[in-house]
């Protein structure tokens, strides 16, 4: 998803922080990206390229230097191809203003026709070009912050975007209507981006823009608006984690560290939530919960988050016995839902950004149904418009292949099956003090799974992949296909196992690659016989199976898993999935962290 980054300074250089704070940003996902600066009078001055940061780079040397004011942008091409031209920053006819936007202006095309009317020439394919001549249109050359809140009351749609003028050196007018924006506060310099680990090298105080937030930014100031030009106060705070925490700790992709650390941030996640055998049900605010009379829960989320929510509705289904519906968030903000009274809407997000599960919360709201986010960024979007949040303590995930990020959002639905089953009269005492042993029994998994990377190779040929599995080992093989779908660009498909003879079972010829979840111990012998149906038409099998298992497993590469109780066991089985994914995209040569066509933060729908 874009990213956006500013600069406002008494004096000194933008350049080289814009062009660092779109590297810290690259994690976002993008198709090409740009730079421009406005000194005093003139033009503003922009450099822009199609292409990673590397391309954009060696166009640095025709911008100016010194120059105490630029804006920055990584685009991730909607409206328009990913080429030099559509990418940002854009400019008005005559090159006084710039912008960078991040979002959908969804009227552009009649913003467009109006202005071109007028006698604007627009040269990009994008929505985000309107942003630039309708300031110019509204005298943005005098008066950059008027010409802004003119054109918010034209705009529609969810976005951010920030505004400089060649005109005026000591300011960037931002503008958030959904899309994230936070501002870094400096000495006699001010900082804006889309998050803040954009600008932690340089500051670690910040504050955060809030939807219609319009905020005039100096070197020494910053004043907030709303589009109506009522002044508003957006509380500072300090940023508490550390970069660090984000860089690659000695692994060559974000997403084998992000794999690696999972026991770690596992133990982050129950750290006060888990005591001894029972749950500290207020800190998953189940006092909250019980208030509102629940008896239904319907899960909102998407990609792998929406599987994790699969294995949600498992397992409170089955440990507290409360009916669970999940429901894919594009699907659910226009499906006209029907909320009973005692629905409790939960909605599930890494980055609490994602544009289609807002829109699902927002609209549960708009219904009456009080809703509950589980959520791995503090501060995010989601986290603030949802009555009640839990946070995942998964720390920064950088890779765009969710893995750390799916198992704790597991774990907390782990423990609010275990909480809601135990206040219903269905204590599982057995099962809350086990938790503690995942984070080790997580270090053992990985210390096993050695011989993954060489079963990666024998798929690394392939085309296409079946996973199958039932139960929570159907959900688990969902997320084992979108991984392998997304980094190793290897079509996949999963299925219940049990619905493979109901047709795809056709397509089962010899050599193709299967992958099948065994840990669901009451279904493994039904599983078994699915794997034989399976081998007997050719298939070359993987399996993942619970090493407690008796059986012998007829497949070509095994991998047994030390599990304790099958309803504990998604997250470790999650592992070798997830390895077994990320091998198969190294020995294919793939841009593991920043697979093509893909975004970290989708925050459009
Ligand atoms: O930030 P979110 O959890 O809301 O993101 C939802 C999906 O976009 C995300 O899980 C996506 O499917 C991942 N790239 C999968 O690895």
């Amino acid at each position: 998803m874009c990213g956006i980054v500013g600069f406002v300074g008494r004096q000194g250089d933008a350049l080289p922080f814009l062009f660092d704070g779109l590297k810290r940003l690259e994690y976002r996902g993008y198709d090409s990206a740009g730079i421009a600066l406005a000194g005093q009078g003139g033009t503003v001055s922009v450099a822009k390229a199609q292409g990673k940061l590397a391309v954009l780079e060696g166009r640095l040397g025709t911008l100016p230097r010194a120059v105490p004011l630029g804006i920055g942008h990584t685009r991730w091409a909607t409206h328009g191809r990913p080429t030099d031209v559509n990418a940002h920053p854009h400019t008005d006819c005559h090159g006084q203003i710039a912008t960078v936007h991040n979002g959908i202006i969804e009227n552009f095309q009649e913003l467009r026709a109006e202005l071109v009317a007028q006698g604007h020439r627009f040269v990009s394919e994008t929505d985000s070009e309107v942003i630039p001549h309708l300031l110019e249109a509204y005298g943005g050359d005098r008066d950059l912050l008027g010409a802004v809140r003119e054109a918010e009351r034209r705009l529609r749609g969810a976005y951010a975007f920030l505004a400089i003028a060649a005109s005026q050196p000591d300011r960037i007018v931002a503008v958030r209507r959904s899309s994230p924006l936070v501002i870094g506060l400096g000495d006699g310099v001010n900082y804006v981006a889309s998050d803040v680990g954009a600008f932690l090298p340089q500051t670690r105080r910040a504050l955060v823009l809030e939807n219609g937030d319009v905020a005039l930014v100096t070197p020494e100031t910053v004043e907030i608006q709303t589009s109506e030009g009522t002044a508003v106060h957006r509380a500072p705070f300090t940023v508490d984690w550390d970069m660090r925490q984000a860089e690659r700790g000695g692994y060559p992709h974000f997403m084998l560290k992000e794999i690696m650390e999972q026991p770690q941030v596992w133990s982050d996640c129950l750290l006060g939530r888990v005591r001894g055998d029972h749950i500290e049900a207020g800190e998953l605010g189940l006092p909250w919960v019980q208030r509102k009379d629940v008896r239904r829960l319907q899960i909102v989320a998407a990609g792998t988050a929406y599987h994790a929510g699969l294995i949600g509705k498992a397992l409170i289904e089955r440990l507290a016995r409360i009916p669970v519906d999940v429901a894919v968030a594009s699907e659910f903000r226009y499906q006209h839902p029907v909320l009973e009274p005692g629905t409790l809407v939960v909605a599930i997000s890494q980055s609490g950004e994602t544009a289609d599960t807002l829109a699902s919360v927002s609209l549960a709201r708009h219904l009456g149904a009080p809703t509950y986010a589980i959520v791995n960024a503090v501060g995010s979007t989601l986290a603030r418009e949802s009555d009640y949040v839990v946070y995942t303590h998964a720390g920064p995930e950088i890779a765009v292949a969710s893995t750390k990020a799916y198992t704790t959002q597991i774990l907390v639905l782990t423990m609010l099956a275990l909480e809601l089953a135990a206040e219903r009269g269905r204590p599982r005492a057995d099962l809350v003090r086990a938790l503690w042993s995942l984070p080790a029994l997580g270090e053992q998994v990985i210390a096993s799974l050695a011989s993954i990377v060489e079963m990666a190779r024998r798929l690394a040929g392939e085309r296409d992949v079946f996973y199958i599995g039932r139960g929570l080992d159907y959900a688990l093989a969902m997320e084992g296909q979108l991984k392998i779908k997304e980094i190793a660009y290897i079509h996949a498909e999963a299925y219940p196992a049990g619905e493979l003879k109901h047709g795809t079972l056709a397509l089962i010829e010899e050599g193709t690659p299967v992958v099948a979840v065994v840990t669901d111990r009451a279904m493994a012998e039904k599983t078994l016989s699915n794997i034989l149906e399976v081998k007997a038409r050719g298939a070359e099998v993987w399996a993942v199976v619970d090493g407690a298992l008796p059986h012998d497993w007829p497949v070509d590469h095994l991998i047994r898993l030390d599990l304790p109780d099958p309803l504990l066991s998604p997250v470790l089985t999650a592992i070798p999935l997830q390895l077994l994914a990320y091998w198969t995209a190294v020995h294919r040569g793939q841009d593991v962290d920043q697979p093509r066509n893909l975004a970290k933060s989708v925050t459009v729908e």
